[in-house]
C-alpha cells in the first residue's frame, strides 16, 4: 500500500489533464471522462506591478500586453480584484500539448490570487472560466474541472463534474506529437463538419457513449476493455478529422510496442496521445523516442504525491 501525501485541496496548483473519452462530443453536451495528472502548474504571488513569468515556457509578460496569455492573466486578476502583484509560475507541463496547460494555468493563478483575497472556490472557477474563454472561445468546462480536482471524473455540460470510482490507479503512456494544438480551431472545425454532414451527429453520440462504457471498465478494473475502447475512440476522432499524421504515427507505434489501446487525447490537430500498455510502458516510450517523439508515463486515479523534487 502506497501512502500518498495529498496536496491541500485549494492550494495554488492546477493539474494537467488527459481526456480518456468524449473530447469534442462534450462540447455538444455528451458525457466525457477525464483524469487529472499529478503534473501541473504552481503559481506564487508577491507584491509587484502585474508581471507574469513562466521560466519553463520562456514566458515573461505584463497585464496590458496584447497576447492571449496576458489577456487571460489580466482577466483573472481583474475578476478577483487583485492588483499590484507579480506572479511566478512553475510549469511541469508543456504548453499547448493537449494536456490542459491553459486550464492548469488559469486554476493555479486564480487560486493564488484568491488566497490573497480569501475568495471561495466558486470565485476561482469564475475567474478561471474567464481566462479559458479568452484561450478557447467556448470551452465545455471539462479541462477546468479536471485541473481543479486532479481526479478522474465524468463531465457533462448540463450536469458538471462527478468523481468516478477507479478500482486501482492506472498507468498511462503520454506521447507528445510536438505540434501545438489549437483547441478553438479544432472545435470550430468539428462544429462545421457536424452542421454540413448529419451522420457526424451519430459519431459524436457514439463518442459520448464510449464515456459510459469507459466508466464501467474503470470501475471494474477491466484494462483490456479500456484498451479496446481507446482504439474505437481514436478511430471515431479520426473520422471527425482531428487526428494528424503525427498522432496516428504515435498511436501505431504504441500498438507495435505492446500497447493494448491508444488514442489521441484532447482537441487533436496536434497535441498528445495516450496509450495503455500494462508492463510495456518503457517499450512504448522507447519506440516513440526511436521514431522521433517524446513521451512520459503518468498515473491516474491516485492523489497527488508531494515528494522531494
Ligand atoms: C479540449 O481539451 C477538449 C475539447 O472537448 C474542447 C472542450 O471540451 O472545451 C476538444
Amino acid at each position: 500500500m502506497i501512502a500518498h501525501k495529498v496536496k491541500a485541496a485549494y492550494g495554488p496548483f492546477g493539474h494537467g489533464k488527459v481526456i480518456l473519452f468524449g473530447e469534442h462530443a462534450v462540447v455538444f453536451d455528451q458525457p466525457a471522462l477525464a483524469a487529472g495528472l499529478s503534473r501541473g502548474l504552481e503559481a506564487s504571488l508577491r507584491p509587484g506591478t502585474g508581471r507574469l513569468t513562466i521560466p519553463a515556457w520562456n514566458l515573461e509578460l505584463a497585464v496590458g500586453d496584447d497576447s492571449p496569455v496576458a489577456r487571460a492573466f489580466g482577466a483573472i486578476l481583474a475578476r478577483l480584484g487583485v492588483r499590484e502583484v507579480d506572479v511566478d509560475v512553475r510549469a511541469e507541463l508543456p504548453a499547448r500539448a493537449g494536456l490542459g496547460s491553459s486550464a492548469a494555468f488559469s486554476i493555479a493563478i486564480a487560486r493564488a490570487a484568491a488566497v490573497a483575497r480569501t475568495h471561495d472556490h466558486a470565485a476561482v472557477m469564475a475567474a478561471a472560466t474567464d481566462a479559458e474563454t479568452i484561450f478557447h472561445g467556448t470551452p465545455s468546462g471539462i479541462d477546468l474541472a479536471a485541473a481543479a480536482t486532479g481526479e478522474v471524473g465524468r463531465f457533462q455540460r448540463s450536469t458538471g463534474w462527478q468523481a468516478v470510482t477507479v478500482l486501482q490507479p492506472m498507468t498511462l503512456c503520454v506521447g507528445l506529437s510536438g505540434r501545438p494544438r489549437d483547441t478553438r480551431a479544432q472545435v470550430d472545425a468539428v462544429r462545421r463538419l457536424r452542421e454540413r454532414t448529419p451522420v457526424v451527429r451519430t459519431v459524436i453520440e457514439t463518442l459520448g457513449a464510449l464515456a459510459g462504457d469507459g466508466e464501467s471498465a474503470l470501475a471494474s478494473g477491466d484494462i483490456d476493455e479500456l484498451g479496446r475502447l481507446f482504439d474505437v475512440a481514436h478511430g471515431l476522432l479520426a473520422a471527425l478529422r482531428v487526428s494528424t499524421p503525427e498522432l496516428d504515427a504515435l498511436v501505431h507505434a504504441a500498438r507495435a510496442a505492446g500497447a493494448i489501446g491508444a488514442k489521441l487525447t484532447g482537441a487533436g490537430g496536434g497535441g498528445a496521445v495516450i496509450a495503455l500498455a500494462p508492463g510495456h510502458e518503457r517499450d512504448v516510450i522507447q519506440r516513440w523516442n526511436e521514431v522521433g517523439f517524446q513521451g512520459f508515463v503518468a498515473t491516474i486515479g491516485a492523489p497527488r504525491e508531494i515528494g522531494p523534487s
